[in-house]
C-alpha cells in the first residue's frame, strides 16, 4: 500500500521525552535525515509549491535549518543564507534577540546576505513558540528581504508559532503537527 507523506515523515521522525530540559517531548529529524526515502518526501513536498518560481534565496537557521534548506535551496537553483547562533559569522552581521520554547538566545546574518527585494523563503526543521523563525524574520524584514513563506517539516500549534508568524504577514507551510 502507498503510504502519505504524513505516515511517511511521521513513522521517519524520533520522540525522546525530557530532551534537553524535564517535561520536553524532543522531535527528532535525525532519524528521517538518515532514511533516505523519508528525507527526500520532506524536500519534495517543501518545494512543490514553489517549483518554476522564481526564489533568490533560501536562508535556513542553524542548525537543522541548514540541511533542509541546503537540499531546498539546490531544488530550486536558489542560493542560500545561514542563519547563525551569535558570534559564529565571520564578516559584519545584523543580531536579533529571541526566545524558544525552552530558552533564550541571540542569532545573527551577515549583512550582505541579502539585498533589498530579493525572494527568501526561510526553512527550520520545526516551528514550536515561533521565537528563533520570528526573530530570523525580523532580520530578512530589516535587510530588505521579500519573505515569500516560511517552510517548516513539524508544527507544534499548541505553541502557537505558526499562529504568529501569520499575524506578521509571514505565509507558513507545514507537512506534520504533534497536537
Ligand atoms: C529548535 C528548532 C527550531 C527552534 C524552534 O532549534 O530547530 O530552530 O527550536 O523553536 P521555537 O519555535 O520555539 O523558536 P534549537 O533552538 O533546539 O537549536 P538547534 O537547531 O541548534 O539544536
Ligand atoms: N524546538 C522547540 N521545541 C522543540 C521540540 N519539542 N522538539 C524539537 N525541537 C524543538
Amino acid at each position: 500500500m502507498k503510504t502519505t507523506v504524513e505516515e511517511t515523515l511521521l513513522s521517519a521522525i524520533r520522540t525522546i521525552p525530557d530532551y534537553p530540559k524535564p517535561g520536553i517531548l524532543f522531535r527528532d529529524i535525525t532519524t528521517l535525515l538518515g532514511n533516505a526515502r523519508a528525507f527526500r518526501r520532506a524536500v519534495d513536498e517543501l518545494v512543490h509549491p514553489y517549483a518554476g518560481t522564481k526564489i533568490d534565496k533560501i536562508a535556513g537557521i542553524e542548525a537543522r535549518g541548514f540541511i533542509l534548506g541546503g537540499a531546498i535551496a539546490h531544488q530550486l537553483s536558489a542560493g542560500f543564507i545561514p542563519i547563525r547562533k551569535k558570534g559564529k559569522l565571520p564578516h559584519d552581521t545584523v543580531r536579533v534577540a529571541y526566545s524558544l520554547e525552552y530558552g533564550v538566545d541571540e542569532m545573527e546574518m551577515h549583512r550582505d546576505a541579502v539585498q533589498p527585494g530579493e525572494k527568501v523563503i526561510l526553512v527550520d526543521d520545526l516551528i514550536a513558540t515561533g521565537g528563533t523563525a520570528g526573530g530570523a524574520c525580523r532580520l530578512l524584514t530589516q535587510m530588505g528581504a521579500d519573505i515569500v513563506a516560511a517552510c517548516f517539516v513539524i508544527d507544534l500549534p499548541d505553541l502557537g508559532g505558526r499562529a504568529k508568524l501569520e499575524a506578521l504577514g509571514v505565509e507558513v507551510r507545514t507537512l506534520i503537527a504533534y497536537e
